[in-house]
């Protein structure tokens, strides 16, 4: 079933337009990943998606719902979007298991009591209950990361946007990043990542879809994608992914 359809979605910034006509499907627990150049609008279009900005036109439809009608409840919508950023975003004067009752209290009025033990669940699900106490700056980046999905999944949402989850991360602590975006798939979340990590591309398995110039130029298995494409420009990038992977010393 549909959690997400996007049709003709365009995006401008002061008359130029960043996307010019995404179309993009993710089922109830898929996985998709959305790479491409620096520039090319990936951030924007989770933007435009979870309505943290008004897209130009198009349509975005979340679980049959046409999102971008005037009138539309935006509070809610990203309250049911988990957004998970490239730096973590953790509040530094609160500990790892405040960061993610934080949302449960002020937004979701639950009960300390009941938060805690919320949190707490989430945290050991991300094997990190027993840094609970810890401040962010005593927790090494992928451990940020996991408080940082914690706290999305405490709030049970619809879908996970991930933005370049595992760039702020050496390789090591990116593998622990993609072993829980795994973990997610075979529990069945829905997840849209956007990312210019070919490692993590290829060890999530999701289909991938190749955002450049504002459009969607191929959708396909990574293997499909990060094989000798007939598209002279999907070459050219993932070949280039693949030349600073070797150099960065990654696997
Ligand atoms: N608020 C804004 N006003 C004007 N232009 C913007 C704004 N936000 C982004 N842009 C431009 O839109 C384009 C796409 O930006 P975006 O941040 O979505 O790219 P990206 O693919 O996420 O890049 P990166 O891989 O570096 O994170 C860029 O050219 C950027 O300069
Ligand atoms: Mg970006």
């Amino acid at each position: 079933m549909a959690l997400l359809t996007v049709r003709n979605l365009v995006m401008e910034y002061e008359g130029k337009a960043v996307l010019k006509g995404i179309d993009l499907d993710l089922d109830e627990g898929e996985l998709k990943v959305v790479m491409g150049p620096s520039g090319c609008g990936k951030s924007t279009l989770l933007r435009c998606l979870n309505r943290l900005i008004t897209p130009t036109s198009g349509q975005v439809i979340f679980r049959g719902e046409d999102v971008t009608l005037p009138g539309t409840d935006v509070r809610a919508l990203r309250q049911r979007i988990g957004f998970v950023f490239q730096n973590f975003a953790l509040y530094r004067h609160l500990t790892a298991l405040e960061n993610v009752t934080l949302g449960l209290r002020k937004l979701r009025r639950i009960p300390a009591a009941e938060a805690a033990e919320r949190a707490k669940h989430e945290l050991r699900r991300m094997d990190m209950v027993e840094h609970h106490h810890k401040y962010p700056a005593q927790l090494s980046g992928g451990q940020k990361q996991r408080v940082a999905i914690a706290r999305v999944l405490a709030m049970d949402p619809a879908v996970l946007f991930f933005d370049e989850p595992t760039s702020a991360l050496d390789p090591l602590m990116a593998r622990e990043i993609i072993n829980v975006i795994n973990q997610l798939r075979r529990d069945n979340v829905s997840m849209l990542c956007v990312t210019h990590d070919l490692f993590l591309a290829r060890s999530v398995g999701g289909r991938v879809l190749f955002l450049d110039q504002g459009v969607i130029h191929a959708e396909g298995d990574a293997e499909q994608l990060f094989g000798d494409h007939a598209d002279p420009r999907i070459r050219a990038f993932f070949s280039q992914e693949s030349r600073d992977d070797r150099e960065a010393g990654s696997p």
